[in-house]
């Protein structure tokens, strides 16, 4: 970005970045750039200091240029006074430090304190004020923290952020992702809209979903990170060369790196995916090579399994119908099925349960399915239920153990049952673990 350009943003707006670590100082120089009045404050006088003066109190590429021009037209200032930085402030952008205590919880310290001052200073303002937390905040924060030390006539949003040291500056102007939570809408809105210049069209969600992507988003770098490694790891102790193996595995951008598999489901299962799992870590351990991170997939598997039995358990003990046998849907294959898993224990806890499976008809499927069935599991092959509008007469609940085509979901729907969606189809009607406190 040249710190040269003319601004863009149109209708300037007061803003306040409380906090002037990596975070306040990017974001405040940034929003100056844009256009906008930006009152930085800091208790930290040295770094107030080095704004003042226009240097960066930090080293971050092409920082050091923006807040000299932006302090040189008058569009950023600094002060170490938090009530001078607000008082005509239309939004408070809040990026204090959340540093980790020793057991891993958050340290909120700064943020309570700067909280308080903000409400202490609310009775004598004369403007509404909008407060926006761009500091990373376990989810509930705003709501349990912030919003009763404020008040209910100031809107709280989350407006987390997401650059990296080294290109903050780079992230800022080209973000990854914009992201504003909030249940005010006009606050959300008047938020999003410092954005608009960059060109990104904002996420716009809840107040707790904003603080939880921040979360979501670093655990999926660190996972991708270490699941680079420990693929590298012991590509390299077989004598394939790690880089290789991975720029081949991106080169897939249908199933690797797109959004492919990362919607929150049922657990998975079949032929493959548990299968080679298992074979790598076997082959990695005889190799001395620990993958802790692949090693715990598969327990992370039965885990997700575990949550669906103790949901459909805590079901009262009526009839229920389980949509869906196979590992997924548009297959016949039973092999490492959760389904299957499941049924087997909601029969040993006694439950009355039937299934259906577009897929599995007893009387029309053959050859090694049918095998399987009456070989392998033929305490389950006596639950199927060919006719699904029979089941649903018969029974008082919907497990959907699988997704299912649309006539088949509506004739579900039009059954007027409760439904226990397993499976993230987004029609469930009773709670599913994710949602239990
Ligand atoms: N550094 C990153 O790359 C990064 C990226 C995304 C999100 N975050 C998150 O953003 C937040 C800030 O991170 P950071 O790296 O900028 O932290 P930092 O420690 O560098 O900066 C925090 C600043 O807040 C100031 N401060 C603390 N209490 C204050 C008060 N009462 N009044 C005024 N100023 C006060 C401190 O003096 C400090 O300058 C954290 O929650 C962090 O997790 C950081």
């Amino acid at each position: 970005m040249s710190s040269a350009s003319s601004p863009v943003n149109t209708a300037p707006v007061n803003i306040a970045v409380v906090g002037l670590g990596y975070v306040g100082c990017v974001t405040a120089a940034c929003l100056a750039h844009l256009g906008n009045h930006v009152f930085g404050v800091d208790r930290d006088a040295h770094k107030v200091r080095n704004v003042l003066d226009g240097q960066a109190p930090f080293f971050e590429p092409g920082l050091a240029e923006i807040i000299r021009a932006t302090v040189a037209a008058g569009s950023l200032r600094a002060t170490t006074s938090l009530p001078e930085a607000i008082a005509e402030a239309h939004i408070a952008l809040i990026c204090v430090g959340t540093p980790s205590q020793k057991n891993g919880n958050l340290d909120l310290d700064q943020l309570r304190r700067v909280v308080g001052e903000i409400a202490e200073s609310l009775p004598s303002r004369h403007k509404p004020l909008i407060v926006a937390i761009r500091s990373t905040v376990f989810p509930g924060t705003c709501e349990e923290v912030v919003i009763p030390a404020l008040g209910p006539s100031t809107p709280v949003v989350s407006n987390p952020e997401f650059l990296r040291e080294g290109v903050a500056v780079l992230d800022f102007i080209e973000p990854s992702l914009v992201v504003v939570g909030g249940e005010d809408r006009a606050a959300v809105d008047r938020v999003a809209s410092l954005y608009e210049p960059l060109k990104v069209p904002p996420c716009l969600v809840s107040l707790r979903t904003a603080e939880m992507i921040k979360y979501a988003c670093n655990a999926f770098h660190a996972v991708k990170i270490a699941f680079a490694n420990e693929i590298g790891a012991l590509s390299a102790r077989l004598g394939i060369g790690p880089s290789e193996v991975m720029s081949t595995l991106c080169a897939d951008v249908k199933l690797n790196a797109s959004a492919a598999y990362l919607k929150p489901g049922f657990a998975f299962g079949g032929s493959c995916l548990p299968k080679d799992l298992r074979g790598l870590v076997y082959r990695a351990s005889r190799l001395d090579v620990r993958l802790p991170m692949l090693e715990s997939v598969l327990p992370s598997n039965n885990e997700q399994l575990s949550r669906a039995i103790e949901a459909v358990m805590d079901l009262p003990a009526q009839r229920i119908a389980c949509i869906g046998l196979a590992f997924k849907e548009n297959t016949d294959d039973l092999r490492e099925s959760p389904v299957v898993s499941l049924l087997e224990q909601l029969i040993g806890k006694g439950r009355d349960v039937r299934v259906f499976d577009p897929h599995i008809q007893l009387d029309a499927i053959y050859g090694s399915n049918k095998n399987y069935i009456l070989a392998t599991i033929p305490h389950i092959g006596r639950l199927m239920e060919s006719d699904l509008g029979r089941l649903l007469s018969w029974a008082d609940y919907v497990v959907l153990g699988q997704k299912q085509r649309d006539a088949i979901a509506r004739q579900i729907e039009n059954s007027g049952l409760p439904v226990l969606d397993l499976v993230g189809t987004g029609r469930t009607t009773v709670s599913v673990p994710a949602q239990k406190a």
